[in-house]
């Protein structure tokens, strides 16, 4: 099976480590990719939000499997034109893709289904923004209607800057959804969905704020590990059961059927999940940890959800212990990450690439979030060790990373409520 992965991020360095890992993939194709991405599979350029582009470029590369990474051209319909020129896809359509790109019709959705989220409003002047305001807190959360890579959400006990973000959207002609806070530690659980067919991958856990300790603004993601210790056993089924089940049933019903992968963001609160956010894609950085623990074929499992045969797939095999991804960000990221450093150690084992291209031969930083690195271990303790030996011999002027990814889990310091 010849596969094109389209993206460019650590993420999609992870999707194409594991299609490598799987014997029925014969060729690996990625557009546009980054220096690490490179020396794994063909790179091609494309402008990734062009249905036509990426359908053209499928048919060229004699492609028989076309993975899209990126919610962008998710929510643009490019997985709908791949599929149109016949050609399978893994990832949504675009009418599907709005469980993402709308977060109006996910609350819509999930109150249809009986899913229990966060309670909402959507504001969309100026005017209204103080009254609502008071409707909320002590914690506001306040996100933007639509796509922002996770740094248009801000979660804060500060009136004054709950106001300021929100303001500063409306001012960009963004409309506000603020949302009552979850309580209860979050996790990630990503799900491949082929209609009504849900199969859970390892639960994970994000780092969403820039610093240690949970501090500073969010991010895209500053590290991920999984398993998570601290969750019982029986919590993945009821998430796939009360949560997931019943919104792909309801996108079914609604003739706007999901394809792809489903990622349900959690609270863990004392009356069970309650949803903080679906995503129609791979979460980064989690899915770098998530695919360096399956054993299972991965180009197998996606073409058999791009081909309506998800039923038949056999159970998924993971290998036993841990694994970490810590991310290496650019200074000043997330403001303004500086980009155009030369990085040493790039190329070490279990360093995943996200923005970086090579100039005259070298590794160079082309982004916020540089490298995602991977460690494993027998447990979460061991897997952090590996990952911040790794991280030892990289090299990046200014690059910052989180010391503390996963750390709460090790030190049995997370708490369902
Ligand atoms: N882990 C956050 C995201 O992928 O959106």
């Amino acid at each position: 099976m010849r596969v094109l992965v389209i993206g460019s991020g650590a993420r999609e360095h992870a999707l194409l480590l594991a299609l490598a890992r799987d014997p029925g993939v014969s060729a690996l194709m990625c557009a546009p990719g980054n220096a690490g991405i490179g020396k794994i599979a063909e790179q091609h350029s494309v402008d990734i939000t062009s249905g036509e582009a990426v359908a053209d470029l499928a048919k060229k590369l004699d492609a028989d499997l076309v993975v899209v990474g990126p919610e962008v051209p998710l929510v643009l319909g490019v997985a709908d034109a791949v599929r149109a020129a016949g050609i399978a896809c893994f990832g949504p359509s675009a009418d599907a893709a709005r469980i993402e790109g709308s977060k109006a019709f996910a609350k819509d959705v999930m109150a249809a289904a009986g899913v229990k989220t966060a309670h909402s409003e959507i504001v969309d002047s100026p005017a209204k923004l103080d009254e609502a305001l008071d409707r909320f807190g002590p914690n506001w959360v306040v996100k933007d209607d639509g796509l922002a890579a996770g740094k248009g959400v801000v979660v804060t006990t500060d009136r004054d800057a709950a106001r300021d973000h929100a303001a500063e959207l409306l001012e960009n002609g963004h409309p506000v959804l603020l949302e009552s806070f979850l309580d209860g530690p979050e996790v990630s659980l990503f799900c491949v969905v082929d209609g009504e067919t849900v199969v859970p991958l390892l639960p994970a856990q994000d780092h969403k704020r820039v610093g240690d300790g949970d501090t500073g603004p969010n991010t895209g993601g500053m590290g991920a590990y999984t398993p998570l210790p601290w969750l019982p056993e029986q919590t993945v089924t009821q998430i796939v059961d009360d949560v997931v089940k019943p919104v792909a049933a309801e996108l079914v019903a609604r003739g706007s059927a999901f394809s792809g992968l489903l990622y349900a963001g959690l609270a863990i609160g004392k009356d069970g999940p309650a949803v903080v956010e679906f995503n129609c894609r791979f979460g980064d950085p989690e899915t770098q940890a998530v695919l360096a623990l399956l054993k299972s074929p991965l180009g197998e499992l996606l073409n058999a959800a791009a081909t309506g045969t998800l039923d038949q797939v056999a159970p998924l095999e993971w290998h036993d212990g841990s694994a970490v991804t810590v991310v290496v960000a650019a200074e000043h990221y997330p403001a303004t990450p500086r980009t155009g450093d030369v990085i040493g150690g790039a190329d070490g084992e279990g360093v995943l690439h996200a923005g970086t291209k090579l100039v005259d031969g070298q590794v160079v930083s082309a982004g916020g979030r540089v490298l995602s690195v991977v460690g494993v271990g027998a447990d979460l303790g061991e897997a952090r060790e590996d990952a911040y030996a790794r991280i030892a011999a990289i090299k990046l002027p200014g690059g910052h990373f989180r010391k503390d990814i996963g750390l709460a889990a090790v030190e049995g310091r997370i708490a369902i409520p």
